[in-house]
């Protein structure tokens, strides 16, 4: 088995009308080209590429998105090839299609296949740099505060083992701006800083950070990088060539809406030297630091490949284009919710300092009953906060929504607050 049968296996699925006994799958071929200027009717053919009812308006991207029909598609008869005949002989070319994948997800983040690393998820990836870096007592890492606990409680563990030391560079509320964070993070380093930790986009507020500036200023005073990308990759178009960290973290099931369980490690040239691999097992990956940081065992490499697809269909769309309705839909959601009496948005009211994460607290209404009420009366899916930092909703659209769910959503959510849930 060679290159040609798994481009064969990718042709097939193109060729012939998918059938599941009960469903027939949209087909990537069914979307338009994307026009220089999309419409809601453009932005209608990318709804349709995903298997979700009509009726049913998620906006809850940041916790995990559907995959689209063609991943779906090939997951499945992919995975159906595999366990028809799961011989070596036939699973060959499974190894071709993780490196396309690999290669894929290069050109996605602008940078080159030999520094891709095909993780489970983005906590996995967060904690093979947080475990593989040699960092002892005496050296520091400087994390933003609102991490996510994989970017968060695992340092602070691994502290505890290692001996180094964790400090947290506070992010008030509302965001202060970039240069604040720049600036913070500057004077923060000291002569034991070893690496900066930040979250991209927050997943509690929406908070964007000027993650490009934060990894030059680290990088001129020889501090290392770790950027969380679980909010932003497949969200915004990013440039690593062009942000230069060291390391950055993404999921496959959140904004690239490709399968779960998969996940991308980006560990820059430069820092591959620095880093020790956290588990070797058989089955690495091909090419670059994957031959030593990929050898996790047997993988479901169909998922794997599925992922590949996910980044094909928004490559295909645009990833400017889907940055800019995310955030258009976003902005269109920020500026409903401050006309609601009630509704306290914690999520920046500058446009530049979010991307499309937005939370607030629904007045005084209780917010996982009004989380649970707009699921099951209006078919609306979002996520919720609790504790008393800065609780209440959480909204995430997607290229996948449409100006009327966000009029949908926002009318729904006027009416419990003013009259209760
Ligand atoms: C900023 C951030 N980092 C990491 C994660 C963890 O992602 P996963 O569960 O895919 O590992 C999340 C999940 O929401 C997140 O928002």
């Amino acid at each position: 088995m060679n290159r040609r049968d798994f481009a064969r296996l990718l042709a097939i699925g193109g060729a012939a009308p998918f059938l599941t006994p009960s469903v027939a799958w949209p087909k990537s071929s069914d979307l338009p080209p994307t026009p220089a200027l999309p419409d809601e009717r453009f932005w209608s053919a990318v709804r349709d590429q995903f298997v979700m009812p009509r009726e049913l308006t998620m906006l809850n991207a940041a916790n995990l998105c559907p995959s689209s029909a063609p991943v779906l598609e090939l997951l499945y008869k992919t995975t159906r090839d595999m366990d028809q005949d799961p011989s070596q002989d036939n699973r060959a070319k499974l190894g071709d299609g993780r490196e396309n994948t690999r290669k894929l997800l290069a050109e996605f983040l602008r940078v080159t296949p030999e520094e891709i690393v095909i993780t489970r998820n983005t906590s996995e990836s967060n904690n093979l740099v947080s475990t593989g870096l040699d960092l002892k007592p005496g050296d520091e890492v400087l994390l933003s505060s609102d991490n996510h606990p994989s970017n968060h409680t695992a340092w602070q563990e691994k502290a505890k083992r290692f001996g180094f030391t964790v400090k947290d560079v506070p992010t008030p509320n509302p965001h202060p701006g970039f240069d604040y964070y720049v600036d913070a993070f500057a004077k923060a380093i000291t002569p034991k800083t070893r690496l900066i930790g930040i979250t991209h986009l927050t997943s509690t507020v929406g908070d964007l950070f000027p993650a490009k500036e934060i990894c030059r200023a680290a990088r001129e005073r020889g501090v290392l990088t770790l950027v969380d990308g679980a909010q932003t990759f497949g969200l915004l178009d990013v440039d690593l060539s062009d942000m230069q960290p060291d390391f950055y973290s993404g999921s496959a099931h959140k904004w690239p809406c490709g399968p779960k369980e998969n996940g991308v490690l980006y560990i820059n040239k430069s820092a591959q030297s620095k880093i020790w691999a956290s588990i070797f097992s058989a089955y690495p990956g091909r090419v670059g630091v994957s031959r030593t940081f990929e050898g996790f065992g047997q993988r479901d490499e169909p998922a794997m490949i599925a992922f590949g697809e996910a980044l094909t269909l928004q490559t295909k769309i645009g990833r400017a284009a889907i940055e800019k309705r995310s955030r258009e839909l976003a902005t269109a959601l920020y500026d409903g919710l401050s006309k609601i009496d009630g509704a306290k948005i914690w999520t920046s009211p500058e446009a530049s300092r979010r991307a499309a994460v937005l939370s607030f607290q629904p007045g005084g209404v209780d917010a996982h009953k009004l989380a649970t009420t707009l699921y099951q009366k209006n078919r609306i899916g979002c996520a919720t906060r609790g504790g008393t930092d800065r609780p209440g909703l959480r909204l995430s659209p997607h290229f996948y929504n449409t100006h009327a769910d966000i009029d949908r959503a926002l009318a729904a959510i006027k009416g419990y607050i003013a009259n209760g849930v």
